[in-house]
């Protein structure tokens, strides 16, 4: 079997687009707003941004240099640095770079799977003439049956690996190319509108007024892992869109580009929501139901124009969950096809049957296998069943492992020389200072903070 051959983006562009698209996803518009909801607003908003600066920034620039240098999938990425006598622990590092995001798109598609039944239901009017109750009874029914769970985690997971089949140009780049502008733009009328008709200022003082009372080290951790999922760090994604960049393109500036494009869109989401949700005076911090059970009910007391607003939110959920599915089976696919394991499709329909195969448990375990504790023997998974299990390991545990790592990897292990090439900012302080963060700080911090969630 002949290795495929390594691509690269049309443009710095076009991989913007893609890596914003791998950024924006559900953590933005879904879990973004109940996490402020659920952590008081302001300060949560306030700890989430000096991480996404402190911690997300350099460590985005990092993943991106190693794609770009190598010019290789992850784990054959992080082999041909070879330098360290370590190397055995970051061949391992690589799998788990490709093996996370696996892990991640099992819970991620059944998620996704909800959006796309939304967003049909808005269209053909399920959603209008609610009763008392009704909308929560909707989004209970729909975890309640495994048939239904299965069927749009499917499509969900068809739709992805359609597209990552179909390769770099064909797949990704067509896809990003019409998903996002059409979700820039669905979410600025969302946002007009919202604060026009709703509550604006209440909801700028919800969001960024801090009560310092609130900061505490679960507060810090929440705001972390939710920094790191949205960003798409310690998986392969960003590492893997890195590779197909070509020498030209400037690492930093792309970094800084994808941190700000993701918080503007999560702070974006909320002022979509909060708006309305005040204005109507249904319960903001409603945790996962803010999304699926009370906005349905908010674009149902609207009347008319409140279906159009809601086939358009959906849309919007739906579109920025699949350019995010897309980055994170990319890695896994790109790894075996360039490594002449298999042909691209091929790549692309066996790792998503093994994923889709997962996700059937995880689908099921809001219904007949919810009393399930697989790993309940431990103190640490105490209570959690399957879909908890996984979202734990992959979004908890190993992403902030991962990320650990790699700030060792770049910081200590590659050569100074190859990182200060590859940055393009010379010996500056702009240089000396991400030095530091990835050697010092970032270690410290994500390995203070990963201490915390593990013991
Ligand atoms: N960042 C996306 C979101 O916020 C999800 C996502 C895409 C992701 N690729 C990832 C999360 C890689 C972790 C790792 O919804």
């Amino acid at each position: 079997m002949q290795a495929a051959k390594h691509e690269h983006w049309s443009s710095g562009f076009t991989f913007l687009l893609a890596a914003v698209g791998s950024a924006v996803g559900l953590g933005n518009i879904w879990r973004f707003p109940y996490v402020v909801a659920e952590n008081g607003g302001g300060a949560f908003v306030l700890i989430y941004l000096a991480i996404v600066f402190v911690f997300g920034v350099p460590l985005l620039m990092s993943e991106l240099m190693i794609g770009r240098t190598a010019q290789k999938p992850p784990v054959s990425a992080l082999k041909s640095f070879g330098e360290s006598k370590a190397q055995k622990l970051w061949n391992i590092l690589g799998w788990s770079y490709v093996l996370v995001p696996l892990g991640i798109l099992t819970f991620y598609s059944v998620v996704a799977g909800w959006t796309l039944d939304y967003a049909i239901g808005m269209m053909i009017g399920s959603f209008n003439d609610l009763q008392d109750g009704e909308s929560a009874k909707i989004f209970q029914d729909l975890q309640d049956s495994p048939a239904t769970q299965i069927f749009w985690m499917t499509l969900a997971v068809g739709i992805t690996v359609g597209i990552v089949a179909r390769g770099l140009k064909s797949g990704l780049e067509k896809t990003v190319e019409i998903l996002m502008p059409a979700l820039f733009v669905i979410l600025i009328v969302l946002v007009l509108y919202a604060s026009i008709t709703g509550e604006f200022l209440k909801s700028v003082a919800f969001l960024f007024e801090p009560d310092f009372s609130k900061i505490t080290p679960e507060l810090v951790l929440m705001a972390a892992g939710q920094a790191f999922f949205s960003l798409s760090l310690g998986s392969g994604a960003i590492m893997v869109y890195g590779s197909y960049l070509t020498k030209d393109i400037s690492i930093p500036k792309m970094a800084v580009g994808v941190a700000c494009a993701d918080t503007f869109v999560a702070l974006l989401a909320g002022f979509a929501i909060f708006p309305i949700v005040f204005a109507f005076g249904v319960d903001h911090a409603g945790g996962p139901g803010l999304v699926f059970v009370t906005l349905p009910i908010v674009f149902n007391d609207m009347g008319g124009i409140g279906q159009v607003f809601g086939v358009l939110f959906f849309l919007l959920l739906a579109f920025a969950a699949v350019t995010s599915t897309i980055s994170l089976l990319e890695p896994m696919v790109a790894q075996l096809s360039e490594q002449g394991s298999f042909k691209r499709a091929r790549a692309a329909i066996y790792t998503g049957a093994g994923f889709w195969f997962v996700g059937i448990f995880v689908a099921l375990s809001s219904n007949i296998l919810k009393d399930v504790h697989p790993l309940g023997f431990l103190p640490l998974f105490a209570g959690m069943n399957i879909e908890a299990v996984i979202n734990f390991l992959a979004a908890n545990v190993f992403m902030l492992l991962n990320g650990l790592l790699v700030a060792i990897f770049v910081g200590w292990s590659i050569r100074r020389s190859v990182t200060l090439e590859e940055m393009g900012l010379g010996d500056s302080m702009i240089f000396k200072t991400w030095f530091l963060l990835v050697r010092f700080i970032v270690p410290l911090g994500v390995g203070f903070i990963f201490y915390d969630v593990v013991f």
